[in-house]
C-alpha cells in the first residue's frame, strides 16, 4: 500500500528518501516518486523538482542520479493505485498547477504533496478547482488536495494545510512542501498513519507513514494521532491537534527494525517467515506462566478504573472483527471460545460489519485481530462498534504502536516480529496463540477451567514450537505436491469444524501468491453444490485431523474419489487414511487436540509457497496486493 517519507535536513536528502521508500517496498506499490526543493547543480536553486516512475524504487534512484536531483528538503512516495491506473502522471508527488503557477505554463507550481488514503469528495473538489483555473494532469483524488492547498496559501503553509484538511472527506496522511518555504515540511493525518522521526543533533527531522521507513536514520519516533497536523522544520517541530491547539505527543524509542529485512539463507521473506513460526510462537508465549487478566493489559492501555478482570467478568458475548487471514484466525477462535468458555461468539468481516445495521449489546467483548493494526476496514469497524456503545474492546495485534492498540482498551500483543511477505503466515499462527489464551481466560473467568485443565492447556501451548518444527520438516513432501499443483488452474480445500477456517486460509494463501483459483468448503457442504466441479483435473486438499468429525470427513473424501477427484490429505497419524490411487497423504506428526489448527495450516502455507515458486510468481509482492491495506 502507499508509503510516505519526507525530510528537512542540512544534507542532500534524496538518498535517504529513496532508502526509506525501499524499506516500504514490501507493502506493495506500482509507482513511486520523489520531489525536492532543488539545491544541487542539476536544477535552479529554490525550484521544486521531481522524479517519478512506474518501475521499482531502484530505478527511481538511478533516475534521480541521472538527473542530478538534490535537495535539503523533500518528500517521496510509493503508490498503490486506487483512483487512476499505475502511470507516471498518476504517481506522487503531485504539483499544484493553476492560476498561481508562474506564467500559467505547464511547469511545476508552488506546492508539492504526497498522500496515502482516499479523498471521497474529490469529484466535487475537482469541479470547484477546475472552475477556479486549476489544471489537472492526473486522474487521482490526491491532485485535488495539492490544488486546494495552493488555492488557500497566503504565505503560511501550515495555515493553508489546516484550512484545506477541513474541506476533505475521507482518509489521508499527507506531507506537503511549498516552494517559498524551503526549510518547512507540513504533514497531517486522518485515518491513515503518519509518524515524525527526530534526527540526531537537531540537524534533521523526518516524516513517514511507517517508522520502519526511518530505520537506520532515527529510532526516536512520535506517533501522530487522528486529526493531528505537524509543522516540521530544521531541528524543531510542532504538533497541533484537530482543534488547532498545540499538543505534546510522546517520543518513543523504537527497536531497530533493520534486522527484519535480512533474508538470511531464505529465498523469499514468506519462506523465512514460515520457518520463523516456532520462534514467533515461542516468543508470543514467553512469560506466560498462568492464564491471568494481565496478559491482556501488558501492552494496551486499559482505561482508568477498568481492568481486564472487570471486562472479562462483565461480558456476555464476543464479537470478532477482522479482514483476510486475521478473519480466519477469528473463525478458529469462535470454535475455541464457544467450546471452552461457553460464550456466544460472532465473527464478522470488518468491511461488512461497519456498514451493517446490527443489534449492539453493550455487554459484548469486541475483539479486533490485525497483524498491522492499521487496516482501515478493521479500524473503522472498531470505531463503529464503539459508536454503538460497545466499550469493552480488545485487540490481538502484532504492532504495539499501531492505531488498533492505541484505540482498544485491552491488547494481546503477538510477538511475530516484522512480517514482510504480503501473504501472512507467522502473524496468523501467533494470533491463534493469543486467541487461544483469550478463550482460556474467558473459560477461567466463567468457572469452566479447572487448575488442572489450565496447566494441561498451557503445557500443550508450550509444546507448540517443537511441534511446529516437526511439521516444517515435512517440506520435501510438500514440494512433491507443489510440483503437481503447478500446472493446475483450480483447487478445492476441504475441512470441518475447527479446520474449516484452516481450509479457507489454505485456499487464500494459494490464490494470493500462485493466482490459482482456490475455494474452500466445509466438507459437509460438498454435496450441496461444489461436487459438480470435481473431476480428475480438480485437486482437492483435505485437512484431516483425528477429531470427532473424522468419520464424516472420510465419507466426504469418498464422495470426491467416486467422481474421479484427486485428494491431497493432511492426515493425523491414527486416522487410517493411507495413500492409494488418487489419494496422496502427508502424515502429520503428533496430535495437538484443540491446537491442531496451528499445526495444520503450516503445510498449506508451504504448499502455496512452493507452488508459487514453481510458477515463477512474485511471492513476496503478489500482483495487485499490498501488505497493509490502509484504504477502504
Ligand atoms: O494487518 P491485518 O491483519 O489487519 O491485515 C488483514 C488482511 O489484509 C491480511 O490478512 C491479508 O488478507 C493477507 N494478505 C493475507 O495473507
Amino acid at each position: 500500500m502507499c508509503g510516505i517519507v519526507g525530510a528537512v535536513s542540512t544534507r542532500n536528502i534524496v538518498p535517504i528518501l529513496v532508502q526509506g521508500l525501499q524499506r516500504l517496498e514490501y507493502r506493495g506499490y506500482d509507482s513511486c516518486g520523489v520531489s525536492v526543493h532543488s539545491a544541487g547543480p542539476g536544477g535552479p536553486a529554490g525550484a521544486l523538482r521531481r522524479a517519478r516512475g512506474i518501475s521499482r524504487v531502484a530505478d527511481l534512484a538511478a533516475q534521480c542520479e541521472a538527473e542530478d536531483l538534490q535537495g535539503l528538503t523533500g518528500i517521496a512516495h510509493t503508490r498503490w493505485a486506487t483512483h487512476g491506473a499505475p502511470a507516471v502522471a498518476n504517481a506522487h508527488p503531485h504539483f499544484s498547477m493553476g492560476p498561481h503557477a508562474d506564467d500559467g505554463a505547464e511547469r511545476p507550481g508552488r506546492v508539492t504533496l504526497v498522500h496515502n488514503g482516499i479523498i471521497e469528495n474529490h469529484e466535487a473538489l475537482r469541479a470547484e478547482l477546475r472552475a477556479r483555473g486549476y489544471h489537472f494532469s492526473s486522474q487521482t483524488d490526491t491532485e485535488t488536495i495539492v490544488h486546494l492547498i495552493d488555492s488557500l496559501y497566503d504565505g503560511d503553509l501550515l495555515a493553508a494545510v489546516q484550512a484545506a484538511v477541513k474541506r476533505l472527506h475521507g482518509s489521508y496522511s499527507i506531507a506537503v512542501l511549498h516552494r517559498d518555504e524551503p526549510r518547512r515540511l507540513v504533514g497531517a493525518r486522518q485515518g491513515s498513519p503518519l509518524v515524525l522521526g527526530i534526527g540526531a543533533d537537531g540537524k534533521e527531522n523526518f516524516l513517514a507513514s511507517d517508522a520502519m521507513a526511518l530505520a537506520g536514520v532515527t529510532d526516536q519516533i512520535v506517533y501522530l494521532e487522528e486529526g493531528d497536523l505537524i509543522d516540521v522544520q530544521l531541528g524543531k517541530y510542532w504538533v497541533l491537534d484537530r482543534a488547532g491547539q498545540r499538543v505534546q505527543r510522546p517520543v518513543r524509542t523504537v527497536q531497530a527494525m533493520s534486522g527484519a529485512a535480512e533474508l538470511g539463507p531464505y529465498r523469499h521473506y514468506m519462506q523465512k517467515e514460515i520457518f520463523e513460526q516456532p520462534r514467533a510462537v515461542g516468543d508470543t508465549l514467553e512469560g506466560v506462566q498462568a492464564v491471568v487478566p494481565q496478559l491482556f493489559e501488558a501492552a494496551g492501555q486499559p482505561a482508568a478504573g477498568e481492568d481486564a478482570q472487570a471486562t472479562f467478568q462483565a461480558v456476555r458475548q464476543v464479537l470478532i472483527l477482522a479482514c483476510g487471514t486475521s478473519y480466519y484466525a477469528g473463525c478458529v477462535a469462535k470454535y475455541w471460545l464457544e467450546a471452552l468458555a461457553g460464550i456466544p461468539t460472532q465473527v464478522e468481516i470488518a468491511s461488512e460489519y461497519r456498514y451493517r445495521a446490527s443489534v449492539p449489546d453493550p455487554d459484548t467483548l469486541v475483539v479486533t485481530i490485525s497483524q498491522s493494526g492499521e487496516t482501515a476496514d478493521t479500524l473503522a469497524a472498531l470505531r463503529h462498534a464503539q459508536s454503538l456503545g460497545m466499550r469493552h474492546t480488545l485487540t490481538v495485534c502484532n504492532v504495539a504502536t499501531s492505531a488498533m492498540v492505541r484505540e482498544c482498551r485491552l491488547a494481546f500483543l503477538t510477538r511475530a516480529g516484522v512480517e514482510i511477505g504480503v501473504a501472512s503466515t507467522k502473524a496468523f499462527t501467533t494470533q491463534l496463540v493469543g486467541l487461544f489464551l483469550l478463550a482460556l481466560m474467558l473459560a477461567k473467568t466463567r468457572g469452566r477451567l479447572s487448575a488442572e485443565q489450565e496447566a494441561g492447556q498451557l503445557d500443550a501451548l508450550r509444546r507448540l514450537p517443537g511441534a511446529l518444527q516437526a511439521v516444517l520438516a515435512l517440506e520435501p513432501q510438500i514440494i512433491d505436491w507443489a510440483e503437481q499443483f503447478t500446472a493446475k488452474e483450480h483447487a478445492l480445500f476441504l475441512g470441518r469444524g475447527l479446520h474449516y477456517p484452516i481450509a479457507q486460509e489454505g485456499a487464500l494463501k494459494l490464490k494470493e501468491i500462485t493466482y490459482i483459483h482456490a475455494e474452500a468448503y466445509a466438507a459437509g457442504e460438498l454435496k450441496h453444490g461444489p461436487l459438480a466441479l470435481v473431476t480428475s483435473a480438480m485437486p482437492v486438499v483435505t485437512v484431516a485431523p483425528n477429531d470427532a468429525l473424522l468419520e464424516k470427513l472420510k465419507s466426504n473424501m469418498q464422495e470426491v474419489r467416486a467422481r474421479g477427484g484427486v485428494l491431497y490429505a493432511l492426515a493425523d497419524a491414527d486416522t487410517q487414511i493411507e495413500s492409494s490411487e488418487g489419494l496422496y497423504v502427508i502424515r502429520m506428526p503428533g496430535q495437538s487436540g484443540l491446537l491442531s489448527p496451528i499445526l495444520h495450516v503450516v503445510p498449506l502455507q508451504l504448499l502455496a509457497y512452493h507452488t508459487a515458486v514453481a510458477r515463477g510468481t512474485d511471492v513476496d509482492k503478489p500482483r495487485n496486493l499490498a501488505k497493509s491495506v490502509t484504504v477502504e
